[in-house]
């Protein structure tokens, strides 16, 4: 392993600065992008993405990108590979990562993907573990300062579960200076320590949800039931029923906030189609931003800083 070797496990691996060029460098590719002008930095480079869980957007984004970077992918699953076999993900980090450039896994716990890393001679993203989603939060960023500037002081309103996707809200919050307004239901609360936070200024729980939207500028929500947890799916159901993003939490809000959701969503259950349908909502745009977002991520990992 070299000391300059760079992974991207949390949102909190990057600093306010690197996230700064790394938005800059997704707005250049993007623009590039569409214009049809072909940029492969990425000639000749093989990306490994390794999926236990189910995936639409992530493997999507992940393969295209690298593709139109002029790189190839290799998708590998739990069930036709050895690592559902028991194969120790310390042995699979050395081997894969000598026979590849960059890896992205999507797993459960995240130290599997902390142990994958150490043992990594190439950069590793995390494309979602059961505690954080950064690629994601990348791109959800992304498309807020695309719509409406900088998100430095804005409000985000978190409404439902406390899972993946709210840990990785609470964590940029820190990086980036926003505040994070949080709303679950009881006994569903953030657990700061599984979130990684390293200060508490920047998240506020509200037990009312209509309380955490007020004034926000970005509402968002997530499924009441993520990947890995099914056998909860009906006690989240019936706990989770107050907390759907509705045309009255939307009211609150601030008059140009807009919805997010990071998808699949569920309408009815944990936004209306009202809501995730209606004008305020970005989410398709947030949805195509994975691509632009993690190219340049992507980019940065394996060629380093790229200024033009
Ligand atoms: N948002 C997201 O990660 O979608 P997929 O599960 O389809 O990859
Ligand atoms: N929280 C969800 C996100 C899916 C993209 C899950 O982990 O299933």
């Amino acid at each position: 392993m070299t000391s300059s070797l760079k992974h991207y496990l949390q949102f909190k691996d990057f600093s306010r600065e690197e996230y700064d060029h790394v938005f800059q460098r997704a707005k250049w590719i993007k623009d590039k992008f569409k214009r049809y002008e072909p940029y492969h930095p990425l000639f000749d480079r093989t990306l490994v993405m390794i999926f236990e869980k189910a995936s639409t957007r992530t493997r999507l984004s992940f393969e295209a990108g690298v593709h139109q970077l002029g790189g190839s992918a290799i998708y590998l699953n739990t069930r036709d590979s050895q690592l559902g076999r028991g194969e120790p993900v310390e042995d699979a980090g050395q081997v894969i990562s000598r026979m590849s450039d960059l890896v992205m896994i999507r797993t459960f716990e995240q130290d599997i993907v902390e142990r994958f890393a150490a043992n990594s001679r190439v950069p590793v993203i995390n494309g979602l573990t059961n505690e954080y989603h950064p690629c994601q939060i990348l791109a959800d960023i992304f498309t807020f300062i695309e719509h409406r500037g900088s998100i430095q002081g804005k409000t985000v309103a978190w409404i439902g579960d406390s899972n993946n996707m709210c840990n990785t809200w609470l964590q940029a919050a820190e990086v980036l200076d926003f505040n994070v307004h949080v709303s679950t239901p009881p006994g569903y609360e953030v657990e700061p320590e599984r979130a990684g936070l390293f200060g508490t200024n920047h998240f506020e729980q509200f037990a009312d949800p209509m309380d955490a939207c007020r004034g926000a500028d970005l509402v968002t929500t997530d499924v009441w039931t993520s990947m890995g947890f099914e056998a909860e799916n009906e006690a989240r159901m019936k706990a989770f029923a107050d907390w759907c993003v509705d045309a009255d939490m939307m009211s609150v809000a601030h008059k140009d906030a807009v919805f997010m959701h990071c998808l699949p969503a569920h309408r009815g259950e944990e936004v209306t189609a009202e809501v995730i349908d209606g004008p305020q909502s970005v989410v398709w745009d947030e949805a195509e931003n994975r691509l632009h977002a993690q190219k340049a991520l992507m980019e940065y990992l394996v060629l380093g800083r790229i200024e033009n």
